[in-house]
């Protein structure tokens, strides 16, 4: 299986994306970035089991002196309490402004391991090893690290880009089938928002992707990677552009804080969330009814939900108005416009978002 490898362009802060088989225990891979010899490999004890051993004899083949730092699993533990964990066992172990963070694991992991690297003395240098599908195609590319907190999705976080993401697909063989349909989720997305041949190739391929062909998931996370990539490069702190990433998020992140985290897998989240956006995009008649019910079909195909749980629309409206997109007290949501055409729309017109929201 062929190794591709993409690259962030921001000028001097440029990363490498490999994505391949295998690639965990490619010294060549990591050495570049680990001069100073030095390492704290952030993992939580699901993905140390598996996946542990291999990273770790190939940083100590690299001659880097590590330790290994475990957080607990779940989305409930991507907050605050954790992190201080976390900073603790690096102070225990004496890391310093030169030691990198070795992030390993899903999104979790990723977003709090990249968010103690943009932090712990003021900023030390991180690579993302992420090893499922969302994290892959999504989490570990962009810098984009944070915390949860009780009131709502990654209020707490900065913006740190990695040294580099090594993506080993061969990882993804030991994740749960509800973790990889998750992933998809994000997959869908990429097609919906910038690229409707690639949402065809999904509809096409869904079946290879659930049944974990090799060549289906490399493509469809190389050409993820791609888009994100090219979005990124052009606004890596979303003034603008990045936003359009956000299609679903603003519905999605509203269900996980809602129903508490963990409950609703990110993926599954967004992927309902990403139904409503295209439901209101109808209703605002910016979207063919057909072009709705096309995405909605390929999201029912997936294996993710559709349909959001019961919520009072008022625990809609408040935990939608705090999302990081808001001005001014106006909610702004990504709606499209056509399937690979995403919009950004700065004044959600709340009577139809209401009325959505309510089930009318
Ligand atoms: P996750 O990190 O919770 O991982 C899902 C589950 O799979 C966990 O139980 C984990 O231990 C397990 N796991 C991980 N790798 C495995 C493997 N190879 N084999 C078996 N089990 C494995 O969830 P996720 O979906 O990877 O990430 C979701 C998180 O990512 C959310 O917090 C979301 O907010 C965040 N996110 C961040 C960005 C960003 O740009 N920073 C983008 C999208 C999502
Ligand atoms: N996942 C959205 C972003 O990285 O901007």
């Amino acid at each position: 299986m062929s190794v591709r490898a993409l690259t962030v362009g921001l000028g001097d802060r440029s990363y490498p994306i490999h994505i391949g088989r295998g690639l965990a225990g490619q010294q060549a891979l990591f050495a570049p970035h680990l001069e100073s010899g030095r390492a704290v490999v952030i993992t939580n004890e699901t993905v140390a089991k598996l996946h542990g051993d291999v990273v770790e004899r190939t940083l100590a083949a690299a001659g880097t002196r590590f330790s290994r730092i475990l957080i607990p699993d779940g989305e409930e533990h991507k907050r605050w309490e954790t992190l201080d964990g976390v900073f603790g066992e690096m102070l225990r172990a004496q890391a310093d402004r030169r030691t990198v963070v070795v992030a390993l694991g899903g999104g979790v992991v990723g977003d709090l391991a990249g968010f103690a690297a943009a932090t712990y003395q003021r900023g030390v240098p991180f690579i993302q090893v992420p090893t499922t599908l969302l994290a892959q195609v999504d989490s570990s590319v962009g810098g984009k690290t944070g915390i949860n907190h009780s009131l709502g999705k990654n209020m707490v976080g900065a913006f740190h880009q990695p040294l580099a993401v090594i993506a080993d697909t061969s990882t993804l063989d030991t994740l749960p089938d509800r973790e990889l349909v998750a992933g998809l989720a994000e997959v869908i997305k990429y097609g919906a928002i910038r690229d409707l041949e690639f949402f065809a190739w999904i509809e096409e391929n869904l079946d290879r992707l659930r049944d974990r062909d090799p060549a289906a998931l490399a493509h469809a996370i190389a050409r993820s990677c791609e888009i994100k990539a090219e979005i990124v490069a052009l606004d890596e702190r979303e003034a603008g552009p990045r936003a359009l990433l956000n299609l679903g998020h603003t519905f999605g992140h509203a269900i996980e804080t809602l129903e508490g985290y963990g409950t609703w897998l990110h993926g599954e989240a967004v992927a309902t969330g990403m139904v409503l956006a295209a439901r209101l995009s109808a209703r605002l008649g910016r979207l063919a009814h057909a072009d709705a019910i096309r995405l909605e079909t390929l999201i029912r195909r997936a294996g993710l939900p559709v349909e959001p749980p019961t919520l009072a629309v008022d625990a809609w409206l408040a935990a939608m108005g705090r999302d990081k997109k808001n001005e001014a007290g106006r909610i702004t949501l990504i709606l499209l416009d056509r399937l690979g055409a995403a919009a950004i729309e700065k004044n959600a017109p709340p009577r139809e978002l209401e009325a959505l929201l309510s089930g009318r």
